[in-house]
């Protein structure tokens, strides 16, 4: 186990402000999955498919990220890295390159040389997290020996040094997911009930989940920020925005399409099986939009196929691969009429995912399931992001105004305030910084710095 000098080296080493020095002072109660460079088994270099040749301390602990080499999934494995966690990637690179594997074991060791340590065990292996028995055999490799105290299977249970997962699988296009319905439920709902079932044989029952703003539907647009008893699971009795005591069923409203209704469905599942098995510790975390990438720009968003989210899709116009951006319908009643979306840096969120691993263990969060909003609170439109876009670049970005997009809603902005107060998390960086760290990630591809994906 990591001592508290030790967590505090990583504290101070870390943190540039001070709510990231909470984040990192909230991780003690995980410290088990945090690589501890004096244990002379450990082993520290990054650890490659099929290179397993390895040894490592009977202690180590894992964090377990499904759909690591995504967008999202990248900048988490990133920052948990940063913040000393060993992890163990699960991706079938359907939507993801390999190569990002290896521009995070550049930024981890690069960051850890700069604090004077050695990086964090990394390991990657290529699996669909929906075929069960190749989830298995890979937990298998995270049974504790029973030789070890408090490990092993002595006593008919099998112990994990798997300490939470993150499940970033699912797919997430929504006009995909108009177009091939069955595949995203087949994906989205039948993989991730046979993974949980998978973790379930191996007594792993901390779960982050990826949801989506996508479950309030077209409550969205009653025009307030969304708190996430405007989409719940069973009844339950909040005060509204209007400092209102309301009561509310369980269940959704104006779904408005087949993704929207997989994390819906997805949350209800995980929220059935948190009371039927109380063991279990799950966060959805309903993500709104993600924008930005690392500040290094060596990690992006770079899907396989063609990007149908709004700041990719920018992007190409800018590059000069697609000839104008479309906007989809600028009657929707808001300033401009054009969609107004709550974008976050990619960082917050990956960050959010730290506070949420860290407020399970301490048990800030109570066993169950629980869901939590990761939006920064504050709305932008479609020609806003646009507008400061052309401003940082200099660019003009060609724009066709059409009709309005199947499955969109008008409005969609978070209220961030259970995040705030129960995971001690909220969002710093700005629209600008969004934009500026995309350009930098452009600029950099440009140069030849970052690769494309291989
Ligand atoms: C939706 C979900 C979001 C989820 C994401 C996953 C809602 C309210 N939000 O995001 O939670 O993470 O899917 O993909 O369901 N736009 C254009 N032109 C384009 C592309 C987009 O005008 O070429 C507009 C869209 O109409 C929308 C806004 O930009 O109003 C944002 O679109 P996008 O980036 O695709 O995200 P959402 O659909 O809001």
């Amino acid at each position: 186990m990591a001592d508290s000098n030790e967590m505090d080296n990583h504290s101070e080493s870390g943190s540039s402000n001070d709510s990231s020095s909470s984040r990192q002072s909230n991780l003690h109660s995980l410290s088990s999955c945090i690589s501890e460079p004096e244990t002379p088994s450990t082993e520290r270099s990054l650890l490659f498919e099929g290179s397993f040749n390895i040894s490592w301390h009977p202690d180590t602990e894992f964090i377990v990220v499904v759909g690591g080499l995504g967008y999202i999934g990248s900048h988490t494995c990133l920052e948990l890295i940063k913040s000393g966690f060993n992890i163990v990637i699960i991706d079938n690179l359907s939507n993801a390159y390999r190569n990002v594997f290896d521009h995070l074991g550049e930024l981890a060791e690069k960051y850890w040389e700069t604090q004077g340590r050695p990086v964090p065990l990394m390991r990657f292996y290529e699996a669909d997290y929906g075929d069960a028995d190749a989830i298995r055999e890979i937990l298998k490799e995270f049974i504790k020996p029973p030789t070890l105290e408090g490990g092993g299977s002595n006593d008919g249970v099998l112990r994990s040094r798997v300490k939470g997962v993150i499940h970033f699988g699912g797919f997430k296009s929504v006009s995909q997911s108009i177009q091939e319905p069955l595949k995203y439920y087949t994906n989205n709902v039948a993989g991730m009930i046979r993974f949980c079932e998978a973790l379930q044989d191996f007594n792993i029952k901390t779960l982050i989940f990826s949801s989506s703003a996508t479950v309030y539907g077209s409550v969205a647009n009653i025009g307030v920020p969304l708190m996430e008893e405007y989409c719940t699971h069973k009844a339950e009795t909040f005060m509204d925005h209007n400092g209102q005591f309301k009561t509310v069923q369980g269940g959704c409203s104006g779904l408005t399409n087949p993704y929207g209704r997989t994390k819906w469905m997805c949350e209800a599942i995980l929220s059935d099986l948190a009371v039927a098995d109380p063991e279990w510790t799950i966060v959805a975390l309903r993500y709104f939009n993600p924008v930005g990438c690392d500040e290094s720009g060596i990690l992006g968003e770079d899907p396989r196929g063609v990007p149908t989210n709004l700041m990719p899709v920018i992007m190409r116009v800018m590059t000069g691969v697609s000839p104008a951006l479309l906007v989809f319908g600028t009657d929707y009643p808001t300033a401009d009429g054009t969609a107004v979306r709550d974008f976050i840096h990619v960082t917050d969120l990956a960050h959010g995912h730290i506070a949420a691993l860290a407020a399970a263990a301490d048990g800030r969060i109570p066993k169950g399931f629980r869901t939590y909003n990761l939006g920064s609170g504050t709305g932008a439109s479609v020609l806003d992001i646009v507008r400061v876009v052309e401003r940082l670049s200099d660019t003009k970005i060609p724009m066709k105004i059409v009709d309005r997009r199947d499955g969109d809603v008008g409005t969609c902005v978070a209220n961030s305030m259970r995040a705030r107060l129960e995971l001690d998390w909220k969002t710093e960086k700005s629209l600008e910084t969004c934009c500026r760290d995309i350009l930098n990630f452009f600029a950099c591809r440009k140069e030849g710095l970052v690769p494309v994906g291989v």
